[in-house]
């Protein structure tokens, strides 16, 4: 496997139509989501020649941080169904290559678990859904298994409309149907791990479900459309959470500034990887402006669409500090598994990325950011950046 783009068409071959679906769609027509890819291969990197960059270092300061390369896991619910461990797989192969793994309120796997997995660099995300104490005791419970960088996710509280999983009668628990029993049939390896594993949950919720053993995907969507989502839900999360907080799920430049002006430490710039609707800005045409609202010193993360190394070089040089990806990782486990997965695809990023600033003239991460390019052509204020 050389490429995410074939770790995709593996996953897809391998994974039932309605668990790749469900990774792989997008909402409404999924206009976002095809741009979030075509917005960065309209982008072009401009190289330097006569740079002396023999060898590069990947690695990078993040909020008071040094990790080994400027990219992470962004978090995701549900992992395992693109395969079984696969959050502990990644936050395995995380460790090991000195990157967070963010872990989702609605992951498969506990706090507990991963926190133990990948002491330093787990990161926690919170939903809040209508049941305050509930986020309140996820904050404890991250706090208690030694997890520093809270991610506040803010741009999902209302259910998306993703065609392929209304499609698909996308459920969880599965409901057994004949359309997903040939499924299951016609995907046997995936189906007998998942068997041999039992079917992912939201294991994050079992302590607080009235029936742990049968938690509903369409009980936890309504729960968080509950939630009385306004300024005052970061001040809280600001008071209650001692360490870095980053809010997730921001393209519109005046939110990014109120957020600093709030107190946080960091924004990620993110359509929630075109899940959520499919007519707003890809993430890195909303980042110039973000970046120019926060000034150069305020931490800018960003996800959506990043498929490659070449993808992370570009999304630093137009002002990010450091990028996550989502599908990525779940084409990788999707495809090889949950051991083989992670690190695959963690070894073809690293190679791209090596390649990319060996090519561009950069031997630091510091130096990519002021790297050159043309600019991706849907940009709305279209102007060259970098040292040109
Ligand atoms: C299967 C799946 C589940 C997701 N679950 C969450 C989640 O629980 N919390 C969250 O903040 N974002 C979630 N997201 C959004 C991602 O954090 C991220 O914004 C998105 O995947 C980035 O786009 P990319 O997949 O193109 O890299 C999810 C995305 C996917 C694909």
């Amino acid at each position: 496997m050389h490429s995410v783009a074939e770790l995709r068409l593996r996953a897809r071959a391998r994974l039932p139509r309605v668990v790749f679906d469900f990774i792989d769609g997008g909402a409404g027509n999924e206009a976002t989501l095809q741009r979030n890819e075509s917005a960065f291969q309209d982008m072009r990197l401009l190289p330097r020649v006569f740079a002396p960059c023999r060898s590069r270092d990947l690695s990078t300061n993040l909020l008071g941080q040094r990790y080994g390369m400027p990219f992470g896991v962004t978090p995701m619910g549900l992992c395992n169904l693109a395969w079984p461990g696969t959050d502990l797989g990644l936050a395995r192969a995380a460790a090991k290559a000195g990157i967070p793994y963010a872990l989702s309120t609605m992951a498969s796997t506990s706090i507990e678990d991963i926190a133990r997995a990948a002491p330093d660099h787990t990161w926690f995300q919170l939903y809040v859904g209508g049941d305050a104490p509930v986020a309140d005791g996820f904050l404890e419970r991250a706090l208690a298994a030694g997890i520093r960088t809270l991610v506040l996710t803010v741009d999902a509280n209302f259910a998306a409309r993703r065609l392929r999983d209304r499609r698909n009668h996308f459920a969880l628990p599965l409901r057994p149907t004949p359309r997903l029993l040939a499924d299951l049939l016609t995907h046997p390896s995936w189906s007998l791990a998942t068997l041999a594993a039992g079917a992912p949950t939201f294991e994050n919720f079992k302590p607080s479900a009235s029936n742990p053993r049968r938690i509903d995907i369409a009980d936890m969507l309504k729960a968080l459309a509950q939630a009385e989502i306004n300024w005052g839900l970061l001040a809280h999360a600001r008071a209650r959470w001692p360490h870095k907080l980053i809010v997730k799920g921001v393209l519109h430049p005046q939110d990014a500034q109120r957020i600093a002006a709030m107190g946080a430490d960091g924004v990620v710039v993110s359509n929630h990887g075109g899940r959520q609707l499919a007519s707003v800005p890809t993430s890195i045409e909303a980042l110039p402006a973000i970046r120019q609202a926060v000034g150069p010193d305020f931490a800018v993360l960003l996800d959506s669409g990043v498929r490659s190394g070449d993808d992370i070089a570009k999304a630093l040089a137009a002002g990010a500090d450091f990028v996550l990806l989502g599908r990525t990782f779940l084409y990788g486990t999707g495809a090889l598994g949950a051991e083989r997965g992670p690190a695959v695809t963690i070894d073809i990023l690293r190679g791209e990325l090596d390649t990319a600033m060996a090519q561009l003239g950069c031997s630091t991460v510091q130096e990519l950011r002021s790297a050159a390019f043309f600019p991706p052509l849907s940009w709305p204020n279209r102007q060259s950046g970098g040292s040109q």
